[in-house]
């Protein structure tokens, strides 16, 4: 398992349009992607830093993962996501260590990428995830894995 680089950090917010705003006002920067993903309850807009991205991460139901995390925590870093080489090897490495995955597979997340988070008790209480991009994504000069 080799990981590649940080593809993204997830980020709760209590709603995107403070979340935009805050970011236009400290550094210029708008969104250059939204999107509702229906099956998280959440909606997310992506702000380009580099080689990795801010995913702002808003509920759209209190029941939904971001709702709840949002209720306990307030907003700030939910996940951080690494890319890696092979999502397969890896999520199959960490569960012949024992590890608790919260993917006990690795499933289809946006643009094609692969994704597999493993559980934050395994993890000093950070969520991560894991991703692997899509092979269209990597052909055209870079993985928009998010
Ligand atoms: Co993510």
């Amino acid at each position: 398992m080799q990981l590649l680089r940080i593809n993204h950090l997830g980020i709760a917010a209590n709603g995107l349009d403070e979340a935009m705003a805050r970011m236009a006002k400290l550094f210029g920067m708008t969104a250059d992607h939204t999107e509702e993903v229906a099956e998280q309850k959440v909606k997310t807009a992506f702000f380009p830093v580099g080689q990795s991205t801010l995913e702002f991460l808003e509920s759209t139901d209190p029941d939904g993962p971001i709702g709840k995390f949002l209720a306990k925590r307030g907003p700030g870093i939910h996940h951080v996501c690494f890319e890696v080489d092979d999502i397969d090897e890896a999520v199959a490495t960490l569960l012949a260590k024992g590890v608790r995955m919260i993917d006990q597979a690795p499933r289809n997340g946006a643009h094609g990428c692969r994704v597999a988070f493993i559980h934050p008790a395994e993890t000093g209480g950070v969520l991560m995830e894991l991703s692997q991009g899509s092979t269209a994504a990597q052909l055209s000069g870079g993985t928009t894995c998010e």
